[in-house]
């Protein structure tokens, strides 16, 4: 595979500015990351929801630092070229400014991210700045946020009626006014998205909240039919992978109980002599 220039920051920013859609996906391991720096993805986001695509969780609360510093690591490795994110998981950014640098930082320097990311809106404006002052690329995160999932009451669209759409816009104001390099908009109404696209001097990004903001961002796991308990309606399906392997592994299962499986190509052989010898020093027949 030829090897595509890294993507950097400024490339994003001009992007935006030509009206060219930005492409970000959240991915988890070195195989798929090395598959998505082959298509060329421009944004990889190593995302918390691997808490529920990767470990089983219900939701992303239980995820930790633990669990996010490899997977970044792996993604890196696949994906050299791609302007890497790492999700900021619960608890690692909301207890503390100082936490959250230092979390931010351990991306940086443990996973090679070049960005990270967080949830929230003004409230989180000072992280926003402190990471942002630490010399960190921080991308915000406002509509449904995961990790604040029992506050806003489920797992639903966010700032449908007028007051709670006023106040995703604000504060989308007051995280780029914070430092934020970009926010992330997930499931906010079409109309308010693009409120916030147009007031906005920094790539807003999509996650199932409409076609005007300058990026578009889905996860593999959904895109792929991989993700087993539910498809959001925001995912669009782009290759039922989930059903290709099931497939692959009835037919495995059939064929080792059948022995059809394995064949000479599937094993390895040692040399006639080297096998006599062998049987020979262990005074077998
Ligand atoms: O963890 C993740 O993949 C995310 C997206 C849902 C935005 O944060």
């Amino acid at each position: 595979m030829e090897k595509r220039n890294k993507v950097l920051l400024p490339a994003l920013l001009e992007k935006m500015r030509q009206g060219v859609p930005i492409t970000m996906i959240t991915c988890y391991d070195y195989s798929m990351a090395c598959l998505v720096e082959e298509a060329g993805l421009d944004i990889v986001l190593v995302g918390d929801s691997l808490g529920m695509t990767l470990l089983g969780y219900e939701g992303t609360l239980p995820v930790t630092m633990a669990d996010m510093i490899p997977h970044a690591r792996a993604v890196r490795l696949g994906a050299p070229g791609a302007f890497l994110i790492g999700d900021m998981p619960y608890m690692s950014y909301q207890p503390a400014v100082e936490m959250a640098v230092r979390n931010a930082g351990r991306f940086m320097a443990e996973a090679s991210c070049d960005a990270v990311k967080l949830e929230g809106g003004a409230e989180m404006a000072d992280r926003v700045h402190a990471i942002a002052a630490a010399g960190i690329p921080v991308m915000g995160h406002l509509g449904l946020t995961p990790q604040s999932v029992s506050a806003l009451g489920g797992f639903k669209v966010q700032g449908r009626d007028a007051a709670r759409g006023k106040k995703i816009v604000e504060d989308a104001e007051q995280l780029e006014a914070a430092g934020a390099f970009s926010i992330l908009l997930e499931m906010v109404p079409d109309r308010v998205a693009k409120l916030i696209r147009d007031r906005a001097g920094i790539p807003i990004i999509s996650l199932g909240s409409g076609p005007d903001a300058h990026g578009q961002l889905l996860i593999f796991h959904d895109m792929f039919g991989l993700y087993p308990r539910f498809k959001p309606k925001m995912a669009k399906v782009f290759g039922e992978a989930g059903k290709v392997i099931l497939e692959g592994l009835r037919r495995y299962v059939s064929e080792v109980t059948s022995r059809e499986f394995p064949q000479p190509e599937n094993w390895f052989t040692i040399k006639d002599d080297q096998f006599a010898e062998l049987v020979k020093s262990l005074g077998e027949k």
